[in-house]
């Protein structure tokens, strides 16, 4: 067999490098940095890159927004587990890997939105792609409304599901409504939106979105993803806070930020749960997660349903945090929610800041570039939580003002 001549082979190689260098060259090469958390002591915790051994550093960008994934209780429920049933489920949730831990956590969680039923999935990104793909699937013609800044994997799925999709302007409930009327009133509709927008730090107005979808007699569908453990009395969420989630048709949520494990959840009818646990490929073709993660996550759900001292914290932690910046002169974002986001406006210097605030002054916190958020509007995103102290705020705040009089940058109007 003739190989093909030089001149029209693929050069493979070079096309990977050019992608990368097109990372380089507009600044948004993403760098790991490699971390240990000091357990009992986070959000300190080593460093290792770049140095000759582990550098104490302050976490200020960890989405385990209470601190859950040291808690004591989740680590005497997730030790207990391992010790009892091992390491893995072993299966999928058809097959072999449906245990009873899984089945208490869905119970757990149904409760905690007031649903009749809900679903586990491996990550919050996964319960995202596969249930908008799969909804859309199952009700043909289907047109999903989603806010502009909606999370990638919602994105994803209403690619996947390969229905007519209406982009409406972020938070903006006329957008939406002339988005809703012009539609076939026949169509078959389906919203989908985030309660706290986390690179934002601003929050939907569900209720308004749910008189729409009355109106139009669309579903919703509520990513809740940066809003459970940390809002309501029990931890439901903002739908919970200000009492809709009876109102809304698909409530989901992460296992993996301020629960401090990992997962990723649906909460709605039993009806729908049914289905998309009986046709989503997502969920259907994939080993279970660990019972220990799961034994680990139940036993911090069912501590922040009854315990608001974490959310407290946070919330005191994020307000002491933004009125500090602030008073220094720093450009935070307006927003209130526990995100503190720091306004910088140019992925290479949003990336200096970081990598000064990491070599020099021990403060670990990375740049947020585009794609996660539009060209121009790079920024920093502090997590502040229950754990950072007043001390770590002052240290925080005195190397932010350093540095942005180093680099000349521009201070709040
Ligand atoms: C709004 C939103 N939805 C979903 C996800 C995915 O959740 P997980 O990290 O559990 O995959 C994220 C992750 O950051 C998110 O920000």
């Amino acid at each position: 067999m003739d190989s093909i001549g030089t001149e029209t082979r693929v050069d493979y190689a070079r096309v990977f490098h050019q992608a990368i260098d097109r990372l380089h060259a507009e600044g948004r090469y993403r760098v790991f940095i490699d971390i240990l958390r000091n357990k009992g002591a986070f959000p300190n915790a080593r460093c290792f890159a770049g140095h000759n051994g582990p550098k104490p550093i302050t976490v200020w960008c960890s989405n385990d927004y209470l601190a859950m994934g040291q808690h004591p209780k989740v680590i005497a429920a997730m030790e207990e587990a391992l010790h009892d049933v091992g390491a893995g489920s072993g299966g999928t949730r058809n097959i072999g890997g449906n245990t009873h831990y899984h089945v208490d956590l869905e119970a757990e969680l149904a409760d905690l939105h007031g649903k009749e039923a809900a679903l586990l999935f491996t990550s919050g990104y996964v319960s995202n792609e596969a249930t908008l793909a799969t909804m859309a699937k199952i009700l043909p013609g289907c047109i999903i409304f989603s806010d502009e800044l909606n999370h990638a994997s919602m994105i994803a799925g209403i690619r996947n599901a390969g229905c007519e999709k209406r982009v409406f302007r972020h938070n903006d409930l006329a957008h939406l409504e002339e988005l809703l009327a012009e539609a076939d009133p026949a169509a078959p509709k389906l919203i989908a939106f985030e309660s706290v927008y986390s690179m934002e730090g601003d929050i939907a107005p569900i209720a308004g979105i749910c008189d729409l979808a009355d109106r139009y007699n669309a579903l919703t569908y509520l990513d809740e993803v940066h809003a459970v453990g940390m809002y309501g009395a029990r931890g439901g969420g903002i739908s919970e806070r200000d009492a809709v989630a009876d109102r809304l048709t698909i409530i989901e949520g992460t296992l993996g930020k301020a629960f401090g494990v990992m997962g990723g959840y649906i909460a709605a009818d039993r009806t729908i749960i049914d289905v998309i646990r009986s046709y989503a490929p997502g969920f259907i073709f994939t080993t279970s997660l660990s019972p220990v993660l799961v034994a680990g996550v139940l036993a911090s759900v069912r501590h922040l349903k009854s315990s608001t001292a974490e959310r407290e914290g946070q919330q005191a932690a994020a307000a002491a945090l933004k009125a500090m910046l602030r008073d220094a002169g720093l450009p935070v974002m307006p927003g209130d929610t526990h995100i503190v986001p720091v306004m910088v406006g140019d992925p290479v210097k949003a990336k200096k800041i970081s990598d000064i605030l990491l070599a020099e002054y021990g403060v670990y916190v990375q740049p947020i570039n585009y794609p996660t958020v539009p060209r121009g509007t790079e920024r920093l995103r502090f997590t502040p939580g229950p754990a950072h102290d007043e001390a770590m705020m002052r240290d925080l705040t005195r190397a932010l003002v350093e540095i942005w009089d180093r680099l000349e940058l521009r201070m709040a109007a």
